[in-house]
Parts: C-alpha cells; sequence; structure tokens
C-alpha cells in the first residue's frame, strides 16, 4: 500500500514529535524510581567512596543509603565514654552531595558490639544506662540527617520455627533493666505469643524502652524493627506481627518493618512474601526491604551460571513488584551493589556468591535490568 504526500508528511511530523515528547527510558534505577513512590538504596562502605566507579555507580543508581557496618557498636563505641562518629559521617557528607536518603542500622543487637562491652560484667541498671545513652547520642548526633532508623536488630530466635525473643545482653543476658511505667495495654484479641499476665511487662518491654529512647532523641526520625528470616509468613514473622500491633495498642513510637530479604534459595514463596508485606502495612506501618541480595553459586572465579543470573533477575523483579504492590511499602535496598564488595562469599567458603546488581567490575548484571524495569512500571 503506498502513501500520498500529505499522509507521508503527516506520518513524519507525527514520528518527530513522538521522538520529541516520548518519555526516553530511565537511565538509572533512581530515574526508574522517581515516581514509583519507593527509594532505591543500597548498603556502603566507607572506604570504597574514594574508589571513583564505586562512588560514581552509587550517585548515579541510588537515592537512599545505608552504612554496612559503620554505624554498629564496634565501629562507634571505642570505649564506654566515647563515640567515633568519622566512618558514618563520611556516608552522611556523600548522601547530602548527592541528595540521598539515609537509614541508620542498627541501635540494638546482638552482633558486632565491642568485647569491652560484651564482656564488661555489666548490672541491668548499668547497661541500661549505657543503651539509654548511646541510642540518645547516636540518634541526637543524626537529627534531621538519618530519616529512619533500624532501631532493633534481629532480636528473634535464629530460623522462622519459634517465633521467640532470642537470649542477648539486652533482652536476658542480663537485660536492661526496664522502667515500668508504661504498663501493657491488652488488646481485645491478643495472640498466644503476645503478652504475659496482664499488668505484667511484656517480654517485648526492652524493644518498647529502645523505641521511647529513640524517639525522644528525633522525633521526626521513622524508627523501624529490621529482622532476618521474617520476609515469609512463618512463626517469626506472626510473632513480629504480634509485637508490632501490641505497640501499635501502647502507642509504642514504631513506624515500620524491615525486612532484610538475604535470599539463598531460589524459590522464595512470593505470594507469602507479598501477603507478609500486606498485613504489615494494614497495621498502618511502612515496610522497608532493608538487606536484598541474592546469592548463587559460583566457580573458582566466582561466576554463576547465566541460567541463574536470568533466575536471579526475575527474583529481583518478582520482590520489587511484591513491594510495589503496596502502597505502604517505600524503599528497596539492596546488601551493597557490587559483587567486587559483598558480605556474601566471605561467610561461605567462596561457594556461594554474585548476589548484587552489578558484577565486580560494575558491569550492570540481568538483576539490574529486571528491577529497573519493574520500578520504571510504576
Ligand atoms: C554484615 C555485613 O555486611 C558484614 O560486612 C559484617 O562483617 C557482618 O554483618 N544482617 C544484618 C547486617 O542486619 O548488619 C549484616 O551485615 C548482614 C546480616
Amino acid at each position: 500500500m503506498s502513501h500520498g504526500p500529505e499522509t507521508r508528511i503527516l506520518i513524519w511530523i507525527l514520528s518527530v514529535f513522538c521522538l520529541a515528547f516520548a518519555a526516553p527510558a530511565p537511565q538509572s534505577l533512581r530515574e526508574a524510581a522517581q515516581h514509583s513512590g519507593v527509594l532505591i538504596g543500597t548498603a556502603v562502605r566507607p572506604a570504597q567512596l574514594s574508589e571513583a566507579a564505586y562512588a560514581a555507580t552509587l550517585a548515579r543508581e541510588f537515592n537512599l543509603l545505608e552504612p554496612e557496618d559503620a554505624l554498629k557498636w564496634e565501629v562507634l563505641r571505642p570505649d564506654a565514654q566515647s563515640f567515633d562518629f568519622r566512618q558514618p559521617d563520611q556516608v552522611v557528607d556523600f548522601a547530602a552531595r548527592h541528595n540521598m536518603r539515609i537509614r541508620g542500622h542498627t541501635l540494638v543487637w546482638h552482633r558486632q558490639n565491642p568485647p569491652w562491652l560484651t564482656s564488661g560484667d555489666f548490672t541491668p541498671d548499668q547497661l541500661s544506662k549505657l543503651l539509654e545513652t548511646h541510642i540518645k547520642t547516636v540518634v541526637g548526633h543524626y537529627q534531621g540527617k538519618i530519616f529512619a532508623w533500624d532501631v532493633a536488630n534481629e532480636a528473634f530466635d535464629e530460623g522462622d520455627r519459634t517465633g521467640k525473643l532470642r537470649s542477648t545482653i539486652w533482652h536476658d543476658q542480663p537485660g536492661i533493666a526496664v522502667a515500668t511505667t508504661h504498663e501493657p495495654s491488652a488488646p481485645s484479641n491478643p495472640a498466644p505469643s503476645e503478652l504475659g499476665a496482664r499488668g505484667s511487662p511484656s517480654p517485648y518491654s526492652y524493644l518498647a524502652q529502645c523505641f521511647r529512647w529513640a524517639h525522644e532523641a528525633d522525633p521526626a526520625a521513622l524508627l523501624f524493627y529490621n529482622e532476618a528470616e521474617a520476609e515469609e509468613i512463618n512463626l517469626k514473622s506472626d510473632a513480629i506481627y504480634a509485637m508490632a500491633r501490641d505497640f501499635k495498642h501502647q502507642g509504642v513510637p514504631i513506624h515500620g518493618i524491615g525486612l532484610q530479604m538475604h535470599i539463598s534459595n531460589l524459590h522464595p514463596d512470593i505470594a507469602s512474601i507479598s501477603a507478609n508485606i500486606g498485613r504489615f502495612t494494614a497495621l498502618g506501618l511502612q515496610v522497608h526491604i532493608t538487606e536484598m541480595d541474592v546469592s548463587l553459586q559460583v566457580d573458582a572465579n566466582g561466576n554463576a551460571s547465566s541460567a541463574d543470573l536470568q533466575r536471579q533477575a526475575n527474583i529481583y523483579r518478582q520482590i520489587a513488584d511484591a513491594c510495589l504492590a503496596h502502597p505502604g511499602c517505600t524503599a528497596i535496598q539492596t546488601w551493597g551493589f557490587t559483587d567486587k564488595y559483598s558480605w556474601i562469599g566471605s561467610h561461605s567458603k567462596h561457594t556461594q556468591g554474585a548476589a548484587l546488581l552489578f558484577d565486580s567490575h560494575y558491569r550492570a548484571k540481568p538483576a539490574y535490568e529486571a528491577l529497573r524495569n519493574a520500578l520504571a512500571a510504576r
């Protein structure tokens, strides 16, 4: 079929118009995420910020940063009296220069604590004072700079089968002395794992106390409870749900749940993860995906098969879709971004790795394209 000259001119004008005004494909994750309502973040190592490719990729792709280790007690606290903010301050400066938000990780955890703390034989009263000072000083130092904090991390037992609180220095070894001024309310429909006898302190009181201290130090900061192996619906996420609901009843200042999302089997139950995000957001809490990586089997050179790289891409896309389907899921963050610097590999004798969006030469992997497409589709 041939067109007359007028029709051809019209088609030409229309094509030029479309090329000029059609939205260009997003060039980065942060550009793709711009209109999606979610922040796109990653964990960072201050020592690497001076590496040009590391810094350029970070600034181009992400609008949210979280120090991977630099805000943990073992880095921040050389001794019981002092605070060393040099490492996290580097991340905060970088974020400010590149118009990025910052998540803080983490104030209360059983790991990466300095020996002076863990072997200090402190009494509950002393520990309580130490923790209160730590939380208020650190949150206060970053007031207005760190917009969201993982107040507590991994306070429940390892695995997803008990739903019990973990024995830690903060909880019961010997635990902090908890002020009893805030008696738990009796919710109309308490879950079995929820409260002790009416009027007795809730087993979660020590965590509630930490959220209150953080809130006092920065009333505008969003306060999260962050956990591993609680992505799907299981005994651990049930227990966290019961705790969060109890906190909401009592007016404990909690604003969100962090789901770590370290995935090491290639078959996560996406429907269960989506339902879990749904029940937390239905409580009026935000959900952040805080530490996503998808580790693959790798050869001696650290390379994964192309079939596994595709499976990995699919999982990144499905998790992003599950988050984006719930308006209360407001951040997707990966635990590092280049396979050059990833905690996967360091803890699995190098048979697992290649878990992140860029390879060790900062080349985008299929997972990167999949995530960018998922973000751009919203
Ligand atoms: C990891 C860091 O990535 C490593 O650099 C460090 O040696 C150990 O901790 N869950 C968490 C993170 O909440 O803080 C952990 O980070 C990974 C598991």
